[in-house]
């Protein structure tokens, strides 16, 4: 069975003294859970002082970025090895907003996949459409894109370390969540696509995370889904009483 996952994604949120509060008190109040595995993600300059404050925690710190070069003349850049070195074990890579703000495409998420996979951290590869398509009725061409081409090239083993966020663009910071249906109905799809290009095993292995405004009173319908594999959560990973009740609300879930 697939152990479920669930990271805050803090964006451009929380200097040292809001991130050190936050985590201890994540830290102290999540310490008996042991059915979900928890990720924090902060900004790039405190990742190092979040890693000491989560040592001895089952908390894993996770980054929102990574560069595809290990090293060399790329100004403004960080590196998977760089990030390794300082105990970060995930990556978000292609969140929409990057791909809206930033001129990520599926064809730099490639890279940045394979770079963090060359180094041993978990990608978490954001997938989802924005509101015209999905009104459009494009929702499953774009994600089948996306997945084809931010995922070309892996081999089975290596598409199983990955793990998926499917977010509809529409329901990230919008207070909109998908709804559980429409939510399993894209995963569902997600997953036959990984079937088919990695094989049955590799599609069951990957855990795929529902990332849209989560909240603690709509995830337990989210992960009773089948192929909902966790949570990818914004705005709520930001209030330590929000995210710990979302991990407890999961863990309560039976699958
Ligand atoms: P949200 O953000 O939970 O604030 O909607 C999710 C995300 O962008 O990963």
């Amino acid at each position: 069975m697939r152990r479920p996952v669930i990271a805050g994604n803090w964006k451009l949120n929380n200097a040292e003294r809001e991130a050190v509060e936050l985590v201890t008190a994540l830290k102290t109040n999540l310490s008996d859970v042991d059915t979900v595995d928890i990720v924090v993600c902060p900004v790039f300059t405190v990742l190092a002082v979040v890693h000491d404050v989560l040592l001895e925690s089952n908390i894993a710190l996770g980054a929102q970025n990574v560069y595809w070069e290990d090293a060399g003349a790329f100004t403004g850049e960080v590196s998977a090895p760089l990030l390794k070195e300082i105990g970060v074990e995930y990556v978000i890579i292609g969140h929409s907003e990057r791909r809206q703000y930033f001129g990520e495409t599926n064809q730099t998420v490639n890279k940045k996949i394979r770079a963090a996979l060359r180094h041993g951290l978990v990608p978490i590869v954001c997938v989802g459409e924005v509101l015209e398509e999905r009104e459009a009725n494009k929702t499953f061409d774009v994600i089948r894109r996306q997945c084809e081409e931010c995922l070309a090239g892996l081999n089975a083993d290596e598409l199983k370390k990955n793990i998926i966020a499917y977010e509809p663009v529409w329901a990230i910071g919008t207070g909109k969540t998908a709804t559980s249906q429409q939510a399993e109905e894209v995963h569902k799809f997600i997953r036959g696509l990984l079937a088919k290009m990695g094989g049955k095993e590799a599609s069951e292995a990957v855990r795929i995370q529902y990332g849209g405004s989560v909240k603690p009173d709509n995830i337990a319908d989210l992960m009773a889904q089948p192929d909902i594999d966790g949570a990818l959560v914004g705005g709520a990973s930001l209030k330590a009483d929000a995210f710990i009740q979302i991990v407890k609300n999961s863990c309560a879930v039976t699958r």
